[in-house]
């Protein structure tokens, strides 16, 4: 599907963006790649990673999503469109409510206007676990945008056939200003760690895992879903004690805005989920559950059912971690990582 067409990926210099890049220009053949976000250093920076010279797809697009006019003008003769550009930390968002609405709430619906309006024919929005009851605002201006995104389904003529998707994932092993490098930061300067609650668990997904699901939700899609992927669960403290054994926690409490456990599916969303294999699937609350089943497959989910991080029944150990991050078996970690172990590139962080 990809070969020979044209991928804009908003926030394409960010840790999704880039782990997407990487993987798209291994696997595929795209007529123009096209990387849409604000700073030009990071675009900068890419650039160095992908020259033009070996990769004469790859096109890099300065604007802000908050610029209709501007993705009009770079959304011209693009297909497909993955929105992964948002302000994404918590903290961030509290204190600047504003801005973060402005990005992700504002930002999305301006992107879903130029898609319907340029003839994109798909567009997959990367949501996130904080979205489903949120307490923060961050969370909140992601499901404003899921709803946003739900919603242009329905409203997008037939003439005018752009198909919509929201993904919603857990936490990003090793993303930009994550824990994981925060662990291995203190754990290297300080021999302790800040833990907020032991007890707190979260859903963990390796970036690589991440592209992979949101480029198969491209087929996948009919139009208006939310895609739930399967991935594991582990408390904060089992983190902390796996990455950064022999330190000492030191417990600074919940800050504002954080949940003890994320939800990626809640008992109300029940009645219009579906399970698959390795992942889950949410039609439109306004969707009729059962036609789809009939036509895609899947199972219903039980009523009430919930997915959310400390109900999960697969949980990652500190085995599997050390996979998923490609550590080797001292715990090591940033030697390889699993993308850089498939893709055969140098050793090294990359976010
Ligand atoms: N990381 C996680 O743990 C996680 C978990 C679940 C879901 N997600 C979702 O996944 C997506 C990608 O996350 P990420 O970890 O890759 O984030 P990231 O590393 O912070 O990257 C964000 C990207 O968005 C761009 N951007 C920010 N504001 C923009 C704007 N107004 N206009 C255009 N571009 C803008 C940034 O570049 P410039 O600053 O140069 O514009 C950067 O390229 C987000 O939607 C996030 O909500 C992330």
């Amino acid at each position: 599907m990809i070969d020979g067409a044209s991928l804009l990926i908003t926030g394409g210099t960010g840790s999704f963006g880039k782990a997407c890049i990487r993987i798209v220009l291994k696997r595929y053949k795209p007529r123009r790649l096209i990387v849409y976000s604000r700073d030009e250093l990071k675009q900068w920076q890419v650039r160095q990673e992908f020259p033009e010279s070996e990769y004469p797809c790859l096109r890099f697009f300065l604007g802000d999503v908050r610029d209709k006019d501007r993705l009009y003008r770079a959304f011209n003769e693009v297909d497909y469109v993955i929105h992964a550009a948002a302000m994404k930390q918590v903290q961030a968002s509290e204190y600047n409510p504003f801005e973060a609405i402005r990005t992700n709430v504002f930002g999305a619906q301006n992107l879903i206007e130029a898609a319907i309006d340029k003839g994109v024919k798909k567009v997959v929005c990367l949501s996130t676990d904080k979205a489903v009851a949120p307490i923060n605002l961050y969370g909140a201006t992601k499901l404003s945008a899921d709803k946003l995104f739900q919603a242009a389904q329905a409203y997008v003529g037939a003439a005018m056939a752009t198909s919509f998707a929201v993904v919603r994932y857990g936490n990003v092993l090793g993303s930009r200003g994550s824990v994981v490098p925060l662990f291995l930061d203190q754990r290297d300067k300080k021999g302790r760690v800040t833990i907020t609650d032991p007890a707190m668990t979260r859903f963990w997904i390796t970036l690589p895992d991440a592209v992979d699901f949101v480029l198969q939700t491209f087929h996948r899609m009919q139009g208006g879903e939310i895609f739930v992927p399967k991935i594991p669960s582990m408390s904060i403290f089992d983190l902390a004690t796996a990455l950064c054994p022999g330190c000492a926690h030191e417990n600074i409490g919940r800050r504002p805005g954080d949940k003890m456990h994320e939800t990626m599916i809640s008992t109300h969303d029940s009645f219009n989920s579906i399970r698959f294999n390795d992942h889950f699937v949410l039609v439109p609350s306004t969707g009729n559950r059962d036609r789809y089943i009939e036509r895609h497959g899947g199972t219903a989910v039980e009523d009430g059912f919930e997915y959310s991080s400390h109900l999960n029944d697969w949980w990652m150990t500190a085995t599997d971690l050390f996979d998923m991050l490609g550590a080797d078996s001292q715990g090591n970690f940033w030697r390889r990582t699993q993308f850089e172990k498939q893709a055969g590139a140098a050793d090294g962080p990359r976010d």
